[in-house]
């Protein structure tokens, strides 16, 4: 007697877990969500989430992936020139292989979160060059085979298609962008290699300017394997599904991967039953662009849980951008989710006529399941 009533939390927990089990059913790799020390950066207070928290993101029915939010990032990695910290980089990366996670790892090369002796110095360009060799030397030789990415170059556009004015940029020009994925593949052969940005989830200048990062590597034989589509999207201002599924296609014609890397869906606090449906049909279109195009191989979500989300910080306002709401309530958008994971599966080849029956859909395998 005693046995089922401590067997049924358990039980309860497990059978609702489904979004990275329905993932792989449809084709993807992984359905995954990034996290952070619980607390360590977001709002504090909250220890008693923790527990059931980490249940969530320990469940690989529910998270196939994950990725470290903050703690491989250069401010954390080497605050110090040729000082480098692994501990809140390892946080996540211990779990990953805990819980057997694929683990992306973000990010080599950003303008942001980056730590202050590198943006402070005066450098001569052989000084640039020689900063991000050894950073990528020393982090991604750390990290090296346990990633299945990493996202090299972060954030290196401008909305109009032009590079950002970085420390990077202004020294070396788009050389920096081919020295660092250079490098990255000289120290980690066997990850994929991937240029990340935001507002790559609708074609536009910045998309093909993306695009033009790719063949521009390609050109020199320099290996990268993936665009990341960040997908911080908005609520009532977000990429239609048809417009999701344009610029994946325009990716993956250069041979790429892509991937959904950082996805939320910020909507205006407080939330009613309008904008969460709004919410619900956005989480719906994205992943059903993953879904639909052969080239997309996985989502993640930018932690899971609302009181862990970097939103409310960055956006006065906004927020409840996740699954999950602070009392573990799944919002609709979860169910969004679930519908389009379960809306078909992956063509098989790319180019094949998506949803016209023949070509579309490859047979489930038994291990799937
Ligand atoms: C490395 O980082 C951790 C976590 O941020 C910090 O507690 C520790 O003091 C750092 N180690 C060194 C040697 O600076
Ligand atoms: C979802 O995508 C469809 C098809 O492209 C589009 O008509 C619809 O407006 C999108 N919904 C939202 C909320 O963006
Ligand atoms: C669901 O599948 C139909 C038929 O293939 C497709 O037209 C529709 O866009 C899909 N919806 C989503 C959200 O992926």
């Amino acid at each position: 007697m005693h046995l089922s009533t401590l067997a049924l939390p358990l039980l309860a927990a497990s059978v609702d877990a489904q979004l990275h089990k329905l993932a792989k059913q449809a084709g993807l790799k992984y359905f995954g969500a990034a996290t952070d020390t619980p607390g360590f950066r977001e709002r504090a207070g909250l220890e008693a989430a923790y527990e059931q928290y980490n249940a969530i993101r320990d469940d690989t029915n529910e998270f196939g992936q994950t990725t470290p939010t903050n703690g491989q990032k250069w401010l954390f990695t080497e605050p110090e020139r040729g000082v480098f910290n692994f501990t809140e980089g390892d946080v996540v990366a211990d779990i990953a292989e805990n819980n057997g996670q694929i683990l992306r790892c973000h990010a080599l090369v950003w303008h942001s979160q980056l730590a202050p002796w590198v943006e402070q110095g005066t450098w001569t360009a052989e000084e640039v060059e020689q900063i991000i060799v050894d950073h990528i030397t020393n982090v991604a030789g750390y990290y090296k085979g346990k990633c299945y990415a990493w996202d090299v170059v972060n954030e290196a556009l401008e909305e109009d298609g032009s590079y950002r004015k970085s420390v990077f940029y202004n020294a070396l020009g788009e050389d920096y962008i081919k020295l660092a994925f250079k490098t990255a593949a000289e120290v980690d052969p066997t990850a994929k290699l991937y240029y990340n940005d935001y507002n790559l989830e609708s074609p536009s200048p910045k998309s093909r300017a993306a695009v033009n990062i790719v063949k521009m590597l390609q050109a020199e034989g320099i290996k990268i394997d993936g665009i990341g589509m960040q997908a911080h999207l908005v609520a009532d201002r977000a990429a239609t599904l048809d417009d999701q599924i344009a610029v994946i296609e325009s990716y993956a014609a250069t041979g790429v991967e892509v991937a959904y890397t950082e996805l939320d869906v910020r909507l205006f606090t407080p939330n009613d039953e309008e904008k969460l449906a709004l919410q619900k049909e956005v989480y719906r279109n994205s992943t059903g662009a993953c879904v639909q195009t052969e080239a997309c191989v996985g989502i993640t979500l930018w932690d899971f849980y609302d009181p862990f989300s970097w939103v409310p910080y960055v956006f006065e306002g906004e927020g409840d951008a996740l699954l999950w709401f602070e009392d573990f309530e799944k919002h609709p958008a979860y169910d969004g989710v679930v519908e389009a994971l379960t809306n078909g599966t992956k063509p098989c080849k790319p180019g094949k006529g998506r949803g016209k029956g023949k070509g579309k859909g490859h047979k489930r395998s038994n291990k799937l399941f």
